[in-house]
């Protein structure tokens, strides 16, 4: 059996009005045409077109006709200003329709195309190409494998089951190329029964999801506040009478009587020791309480330049022996946010901490403040430290939750931070890099007129 002829690309030249030209070539583009714009009918001849259009003003019709004439160009299509000709008000039409849904499909703000049975994109709209960052012209016609790139794991491509296996679904992850999370549909097209491609949105999701996840992060972060809050409070008793024995038995075993006797010898060393760790328990139970029930706020004015600066100053000494620089990026004329100073100062020296620990000597840290396009202040605490695996990321706020060695990190303080910044109104988000670093912001609301009537002072 022959083989069906292969359809040759139907080469158009455009010629003329750039404003039309420009027109011509969003409506005209597809995979099966070659577009050229050219200076002139020679130009356009030299072309080889299968088609050569030329946009002539009304009264230079005639004069683009004689020399399309004289050239002798193959098929040609002059079109001038007015519609009086039959040919120009059909084309008019034909293309009035097709602007009518290409301006539809470009109006929509979530990235569509229309794929084919070989994976070309035979339409796509401007959301698409501004998603991909590529011009609109170059997103038609390529091959979407090479546009989106691989899905990543675990997006099976919802693309390839519709074009392979015939079956419309939605899917949700991330595709190489394209920036975000998206939610991808695949719907069949079908002519007479037979799957002609499928047209696919990329919903982008990241903001959704990541809404999503804070929220029920803060509703975990608030039950289990609660719960630490009643076990601290109960616990908190019986440890401090416990704490009061341990302290009169050290002064008693420090008689020199008991001393003499062999196997009371050891006895101010362990009561010492017993102390101690009380001594460690009472501070994490009082940072449970105080991350459980906040303490009353105390909000004035604050200046959050100033309270950046103090939180560098207590630290210094601490990045003296450490050995790393921190520098401070403070913008200027920053407006007032209402605040609790001391919690804000808590929840930056915690930050501090954190970035200290996790950088090397010799590293970087560094603090920044700014005003958001949305008004509200923003500060980033970075380090060019350890950074954070992706699989610790979403527990970072977690109470308890940490890497440092048993002993040295309670796991309290990206919770208490968190309590603390969205006790303001707040938001507190980690950025991460394993091996290169990590970016903590806190964004708080400018210091505005009370909020309400339950606001009032
Ligand atoms: N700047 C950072 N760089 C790398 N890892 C970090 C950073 N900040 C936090 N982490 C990770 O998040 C974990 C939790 O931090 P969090 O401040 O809540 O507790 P912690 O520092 O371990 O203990 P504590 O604050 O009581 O000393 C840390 O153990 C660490 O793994
Ligand atoms: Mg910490």
């Amino acid at each position: 059996m022959a083989e069906a002829p292969k359809p040759a690309v139907l080469r158009i030249t455009l010629q003329g009005d750039e404003r039309a030209a420009d027109t011509w070539e969003t409506l005209l583009v597809s995979p099966g045409t070659e577009l050229l714009r050219v200076a002139d009918p020679a130009a356009a001849r030299a072309a080889e077109p299968s088609l050569a259009v030329f946009f002539a003003p009304v009264d230079g019709v005639g004069a683009v006709a004689e020399e399309v004439a004289r050239l002798g160009l193959p098929s040609t299509l002059v079109l001038g200003g007015d519609h009086a000709h039959p040919h120009t008000r059909l084309l008019h039409d034909l293309i009035q329709a097709k602007r009518d849904w290409q301006g539809a499909f470009d109006a929509m703000v979530d990235p569509i195309a229309v794929v084919d049975r070989r994976g070309i994109v035979a339409r796509a709209n401007l959301a698409l190409a501004r998603a991909l960052d590529r011009p609109i012209t170059t997103v038609v016609g390529a091959d979407y494998r090479a546009l989106l790139g691989s899905p990543l794991p675990p997006l099976a491509d919802p693309i390839a089951r519709g074009l392979e296996e015939r079956v419309a679904t939605t899917a949700e992850g991330r595709y190489e190329r394209l920036p975000g999370v998206r939610q991808v549909t695949v719907s069949l097209l079908e002519t007479d029964g037979a799957v002609r491609g499928v047209a696919v949105e990329l919903k982008d999701v990241s903001e959704l999801r990541e809404q999503q996840l804070r929220l029920h992060q803060s509703a975990r972060l608030a039950d289990v506040g609660l719960l630490a809050a009643g076990v601290a409070h109960e616990i908190n008793t019986p440890l401090a009478s416990i704490g009061l024995r341990a302290e009169s038995l050290l002064r008693s075993a420090q008689d020199p009587r008991l001393a003499a006797i062999d196997a009371f010898k050891n006895f101010p060393r362990y009561l010492a020791t017993i102390s101690e760790e009380i001594f460690r328990c009472k501070r994490i139970i009082s940072a449970l309480l105080e991350f459980g029930r906040p303490r009353k706020q105390e909000v004035t004015a604050s200046d959050l330049n100033a309270l950046a600066t103090s939180a560098a100053d207590l630290v210094g000494h601490e990045l003296r022996v450490r050995r790393l620089a921190l520098e401070l990026h403070l913008a200027e004329a920053l407006p007032s946010i209402r605040a609790d100073q001391g919690q804000i100062r808590q929840v930056l020296l915690a930050l501090l901490m954190n970035a200290m620990e996790a950088t090397a000597p010799g590293g970087h840290l560094a603090i920044e403040t700014r005003v958001l396009p949305s008004g509200r202040i923003a500060l980033t605490i970075r380090d060019d430290g350890s950074g954070i695996a992706a699989a610790d990321l979403p527990r970072v706020f977690s109470p308890f939750f940490t890497t440092k060695p048993v002993g040295q990190g309670t796991g309290l303080g990206l919770a208490i931070c968190h309590g603390i910044v969205t006790g303001h109104g707040g938001e507190i988000r980690i950025d991460s890099r394993p091996g290169q670093g990590t970016a903590v912001t806190v964004e708080l609301g400018p210091e505005g007129p009370p909020q309400g009537p339950g606001d009032a002072a």
